[in-house]
């Protein structure tokens, strides 16, 4: 390879979304990215179609300052957690939230010694997009027992980061955590508040539709939550993430993002989603009961041990050391669901009712109850 590329990103690894479908005739039972089992119902995509088709000029680049989406995210973020306080100067827009993990990346790392901190397991893409920018991560183990991050632990490691000259810059954290499915407990949020000011604190709620959990009252003047559209909102295919945080914060995050980073389709599919979020939502408390059912099922097998979930997935792992299950992923791929084998576990995304069934019946097939 030419000496111009990047000696560390020969041997990078990228994340690796599951390929879906290597038989077309075959469709799997798709748990493995944590979305709504659900699509758009068909008026709302039709109303996203119209749009494109009377107010889209396929000529012309998408709106670049977000304004509408802006106002109508702030007025969700209001309205779910009971707030009035935040407004569009609160917001940036992401393609994805992944690229406003990026963002952070670039504002608070990129050109000076730095390192990020995260809790394993956790969301891969943190320490991933810190490769691609050449910025150090450093890894603390989580709590087995629950899933926690012990903050004397994490403290111990901020410190040792800065006495070595590559100061933390931003710590990462999720609520609830993917893959291990728990919110922040009250002694996680009271340590972030006590993170000093020349620290951001990242706050990922991907899944807080689902948690119905959100520091977002709490917002401090070195905090930054992000979420996504990806998940409850069924958008998915669209990526459309979001910043929410002081004005300041947000302001850079604008300096450093594309012009253009969310074409005109998205912005219209959030916007029609975010105004439909009284029909879109309400399917939640189906699949939270669901995720109860499957994890009751789950638990009478005594080869995997499990923890309780805030979100729209299950977390198990090896009970004992019999099972390999690298191997449970693939078979249970063989019988046609779809799962994830991450962070020492397998995450398995709730789906619809007879997704579901057929998944614990793949388990019981596979572990032979
Ligand atoms: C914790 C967490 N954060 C962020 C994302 C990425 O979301 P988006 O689709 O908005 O990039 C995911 C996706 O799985 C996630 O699990």
């Amino acid at each position: 390879m030419s000496s111009f590329i990047r000696p560390d990103l020969l041997t990078f690894q990228a994340y690796a979304a599951n390929p879906h479908d290597e038989t077309p005739s075959r469709k799997l039972d798709q748990l493995d990215t944590n979305e709504c089992p659900y699509d758009l119902p068909h008026a709302v995509k039709q109303q996203i179609t119209q749009t494109y088709l009377d107010q889209i000029q396929t000529n012309r680049y998408p709106d670049s300052g977000h304004g509408d989406l802006k106002s109508a995210i702030a007025g969700y973020v209001n309205e779910a957690a009971g707030l009035d306080t935040i407004g569009a100067a609160n917001i940036s827009v992401g393609n994805g939230s992944d690229e406003l993990i990026r963002s952070v990346l670039i504002a608070t790392c990129l050109g000076r010694p730095s390192s990020i901190l995260v809790a394993s397991p956790t969301f891969s893409m943190y320490g991933i997009l810190a490769k691609t920018l050449g910025v150090n991560t450093i890894e603390i183990p989580r709590c087995e027992l629950d899933w926690s991050i012990d903050p004397e632990r994490a403290n111990a490691a901020i410190e040792q980061a800065r006495q070595e000259g590559q100061p933390v810059r931003a710590v990462f954290v999720v609520h609830p955590n993917s893959p291990t499915s728990n919110a922040l407990n009250a002694t996680e949020i009271a340590w972030l508040e006590t993170i000093a000011d020349d620290t951001l604190v990242v706050v990922d709620e991907a899944y807080y539709e689902f948690s119905r959990q959100t520091l977002v009252g709490q917002l401090r003047s070195n905090w930054v939550i992000t979420r996504t559209f990806s998940k409850a909102l069924r958008l998915a295919a669209h990526r459309v993430g979001y910043a929410v945080a002081l004005p300041e914060i947000i302001a850079i995050f604008e300096k450093i993002r594309l012009p253009y980073n969310l074409p005109s389709t998205a912005q219209a599919a959030a916007l029609t989603a975010l105004s439909h979020r009284q029909t879109l939502l309400p399917v939640i408390d189906e699949i939270l009961a669901e995720r109860d059912r499957l994890a009751t099922a789950l638990s009478s097998f005594t080869a995997l041990r499990q923890w309780p979930s805030d979100a729209n997935f299950l977390y198990v792992r090896n009970a004992d050391e019999t099972l390999n299950l690298a191997q449970l992923a693939m078979d249970l791929r063989s019988q046609g669901t779809l799962i994830r084998h991450t962070g020492g576990g397998l995450r398995i995304s709730i789906g619809t009712p007879a997704e579901n069934a057929r998944t614990l019946a793949n388990f019981q097939t596979l572990l032979k109850i």
